[in-house]
């Protein structure tokens, strides 16, 4: 892991779950670390625990949906520790809900601005930079972003959107040298499931998943940690999210049936 030792990385989403963990597994590796969320005494808490290993991150509360907002983040980075080389967008929500259940539309439009405006904004901030120190782009996807999900409809979309995009975008940068990186989790214990939307638009409070059988965020950001440093084009962290792109083309009502049973089981 070499590669990253004194990579000025920004990490969305940074107060919780995957982001958080990614924080902590790259602080040892001498990674200079921006740290960004909405709830900044969540992330003055993570930013502690990380200068207690001998790490001095910046703190900096940004919502993604917010341009101006995403702007003040990029230049603060790069005022701050003199560069930028990495951009994860890594912030995310979802939903839990059948569509023909959903009782407020604008959902939809919210789980669109998070999760794909948001990491457009971001990287259209950063570009300019990444592209002068010939850096790199990570992307938090979800197999979601690879087939369709029942009862995350809205969220799928918003994946699919996010993998087109970053899928144009690295061959857009391919002359310019910036690695673009797709990580595509399946479940991960984190707050988002309880996080997720319901029906009525407000948040589940409760997790519906079996998280004893879920990855944790930690096993996450460890299989992602590698695949950063090599600057690898694409992750998807369970053989069945493997296994489901071949599915998708040769047994694609199989793959509709994993799906089914996945968000069933709730693991
Ligand atoms: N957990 C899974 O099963 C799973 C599976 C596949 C993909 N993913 C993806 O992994 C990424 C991280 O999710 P997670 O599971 O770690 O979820 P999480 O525990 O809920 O964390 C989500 C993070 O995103 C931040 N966030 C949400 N809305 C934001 C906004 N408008 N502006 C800035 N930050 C915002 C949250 O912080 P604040 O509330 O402080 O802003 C939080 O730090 C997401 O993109 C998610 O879609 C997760």
């Amino acid at each position: 892991m070499e590669g990253l030792t004194d990579k000025v990385i920004i990490i969305t989403g940074a107060s919780e779950g995957i982001g958080r963990a990614l924080a902590l597994a790259l602080a040892p590796l001498g990674c200079k670390l921006v740290l960004s969320a909405r709830n900044e005494s969540r992330l003055l808490s993570l930013a502690h625990e990380i200068a207690n290993q001998g790490a001095d991150p910046l703190v900096f509360a940004a919502d993604v949906t917010s341009q101006t907002q995403c702007k003040e983040l990029v230049e603060t980075a790069i005022e701050h520790f003199g560069r930028l080389d990495i951009l994860v967008n890594n912030a995310g929500m979802t939903m839990w809900s059948k569509f023909d259940e959903l009782n407020e539309l604008d959902i939809l439009d919210r789980i669109m601005q998070v999760n794909y405006f948001g990491p457009t904004y971001l990287t259209h901030a950063a570009l300019p930079e990444l592209k002068k120190n010939q850096g790199q782009v990570v992307i938090v996807a979800s197999v979601a972003g690879l087939t369709g999900v029942p009862t995350r409809s809205g969220y799928a979309a918003s994946k699919h959107a996010v993998i087109g995009f970053f899928d144009s975008l690295r061959i857009e940068l391919a002359d310019d040298n910036v690695a673009v990186t797709t990580i595509c989790p399946d479940f991960v214990l984190s707050e988002i499931h309880k996080r997720a939307l319901g029906a009525n638009g407000q948040p589940l409070g409760a997790t519906p998943m079996q998280e004893s059988k879920l990855l944790t965020a930690e096993e996450c950001a460890k299989m992602m940690v590698p695949v950063i440093s090599s600057r690898g084009r694409l992750l998807i962290t369970s053989l069945r999210g493997r296994l489901g792109r071949l599915l998708k083309l040769f047994a694609p009502r199989l793959i509709d049936k994993i799906a089914r049973r996945a968000i069933a089981s709730g693991h």
